[in-house]
C-alpha cells in the first residue's frame, strides 16, 4: 500500500498515519518528522529546515523532494508507505509522481483528513511530542498515561516550538496558499478520499482503513 496522507496542520496526519502503517506493515515517512530529526542530531539540513520551520514556511522543495525520495527508497518502504506532510506542493507531487513511474509503482490512495481551522488551532495548542517516536498526545482529549512521558517507549514529552499561536496562524495560511492545491491534483487523479477527521481517533482510522479497502477492489 502506498499512500499519501493529506490534511491541514493538525489535522490528525500524524496520529493516523503511525496506526495504519503498522496496521499494514508499510512505513511511515513524516516529512515534517524527519526534519525534527535531522534538527535533534543538529545536521546542516536539520539547521536549514529550522529556519523555515520557526517561522510556518515551507522547506525548498530541492532538499526536502531528495530526503522524502531517500527514505521512500529504503528497504523497510519498499513494500509500501503512509507519507505524512508530504507532499505540499505542486512541484513536490510531480516529483513523488516521477519517482513512483521509474518504480514502476502506483500509489493507492489520498485520504484528506477535515477538521475545521478552530479545532485545529485548539489541538495545535494542547499537543505534546515524544521526543523518541514522535508519537503527537494531546493534554485533554489524548493524554499519556503518566504526565510527560509517551506511553510506548518511555520517552519525554515536549511542545514544539512551531505550535505557538503566531507560527499556527502563518502554518495554516501557508497551508490554505501552497498545499489545498493539492486536494485538486489528486482528485485529478481519482485519488482523493475525504475523511471526517472530527470525529474520535479510532472512528477516523476506521474511516481510512474503509477507504484503503474500498480503493483496493475498485
Ligand atoms: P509537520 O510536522 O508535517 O506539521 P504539520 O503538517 O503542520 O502537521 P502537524 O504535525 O502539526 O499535525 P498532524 O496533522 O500530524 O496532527 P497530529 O496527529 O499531530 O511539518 C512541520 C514543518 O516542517 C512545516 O511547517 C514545514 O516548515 C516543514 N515541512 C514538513 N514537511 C514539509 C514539506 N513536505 N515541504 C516543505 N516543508 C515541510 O494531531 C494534532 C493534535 O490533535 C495532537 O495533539 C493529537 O493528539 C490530536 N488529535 C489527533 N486526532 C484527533 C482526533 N480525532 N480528535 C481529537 N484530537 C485529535
Ligand atoms: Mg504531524
Amino acid at each position: 500500500m502506498r499512500m499519501v496522507l493529506l490534511g491541514a496542520p493538525g489535522a490528525g496526519k500524524g496520529t493516523q498515519a503511525s496506526v495504519i502503517a503498522d496496521q499494514n506493515g508499510v512505513a511511515h515517512v513524516a516529512s515534517g518528522d524527519l526534519f525534527r530529526k535531522h534538527l535533534g542530531e543538529g545536521t546542516d539540513l536539520g539547521k536549514l529546515a529550522k529556519t523555515f520551520m520557526d517561522k510556518g514556511d515551507l522547506v525548498p522543495d530541492d532538499v526536502t523532494v531528495k530526503m522524502v525520495l531517500e527514505r521512500i527508497a529504503e528497504p523497510d518502504a519498499a513494500g509500501g508507505y503512509v507519507l505524512d506532510g508530504f507532499p505540499r506542493t505542486g512541484a513536490q507531487a510531480e516529483a513523488l509522481d516521477a519517482a513512483l513511474v521509474s518504480a514502476g509503482q502506483v500509489l493507492d490512495i489520498a485520504p484528506l483528513i477535515e477538521v475545521d481551522t478552530e479545532e485545529l488551532v485548539r489541538r495545535l495548542a494542547g499537543r505534546w511530542i515524544c521526543r523518541v517516536c514522535q508519537i503527537p498526545y494531546h493534554e485533554i482529549t489524548a493524554p499519556p498515561k503518566q504526565t510527560g512521558v509517551c506511553d510506548k517507549d518511555g520517552g519525554e514529552l515536549y511542545q514544539r516550538d512551531d505550535d505557538k499561536a503566531e507560527v499556527v496562524r502563518a502554518r495554516l495560511q501557508t497551508y490554505q496558499a501552497l498545499t489545498a492545491p493539492l486536494i485538486d491534483y489528486y482528485e485529478g487523479q481519482s485519488k482523493l478520499v475525504r475523511v471526517n477527521g472530527q470525529q474520535d481517533v479510532e472512528k477516523v482510522t476506521a474511516d481510512l482503513l474503509a477507504a484503503v479497502s474500498a480503493s483496493a477492489v475498485s
